[in-house]
């Protein structure tokens, strides 16, 4: 994995061969969603690394013997609607005591200002590690002025979790909130004119829910 001021990239043989079957047109929404579900599982591998631990002694059959378990720290996943809900079950399968949220916003096309038209957080958010999930890190627009909302719910921690980032879209992020750990597959080359991502893998959106 490599890291650079709070941005992890995952280089990790899995991780990048699944991708290869994102990025291609060929793939189906019933593999494509699988995948989807199977990358966000071993990101989220990556980005729970720093979960502290504490010792307990368990009694095997043979001995007593001196192990760890996760030290009080709850998580939320709040996946970005629509297209971060393909990351949901693939995480929840890995921590399965998390709660989910999910956040919904869109640009009122006079002002440009972020309206969130649905949000619903877990009630004991500010006691919560929370890791935002979307898979196209595009403009980064969305995903701050998400984080934005979030953060003023006062939650332990915010992560950000996503498949493909653009490097114009990880700078928006990292500006706006260098604290954000921001854990991406893969970091693509630029946006086209229509602002999806180049290579990119189309449409997430679209491909997950076989809405084209
Ligand atoms: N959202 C997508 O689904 N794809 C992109 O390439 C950009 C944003």
């Amino acid at each position: 994995m490599q890291n650079n001021e709070n941005i992890f990239i995952m280089d990790h043989p899995l991780i990048q061969h699944k991708i290869t079957l994102l990025r291609d047109k060929r793939t189906g929404s019933k593999e494509f969603r699988e995948l989807i579900g199977e990358v966000a599982m071993l990101m989220c591998y990556e980005a729970t690394r720093d979960l502290t631990l504490r010792e307990v002694e368990v009694e095997t059959p043979i001995a007593t013997a001196k192990s760890y378990v996760i030290h009080g720290r709850k998580l939320a996943f709040i996946p970005i609607l629509r297209a971060g809900i393909g990351m949901v079950d693939g995480v929840i399968r890995l921590v399965p005591a998390a709660k989910v949220g999910h956040i919904g916003l869109y640009r009122d096309p006079s002002t440009l200002e972020p309206i969130e038209y649905y949000s619903k957080l877990p009630c004991d958010i500010e006691e919560r590690e929370v890791i935002v999930l979307d898979p196209m890190l595009a403009t980064g627009g969305t995903a701050r002025d998400a984080i934005t909302i979030i953060k003023k719910s006062n939650p332990v921690s915010v992560k950000f979790m996503c498949i493909i980032a653009a490097p114009e879209g990880i700078k928006t992020l990292h500006d706006a909130h260098p604290d954000v750990k921001m854990y991406c597959a893969a970091k693509d080359r630029c946006l086209n004119e229509n602002g999806y991502i180049v290579p990119g893998l189309g449409d997430a959106g679209d491909r997950i829910f076989g809405t084209k």
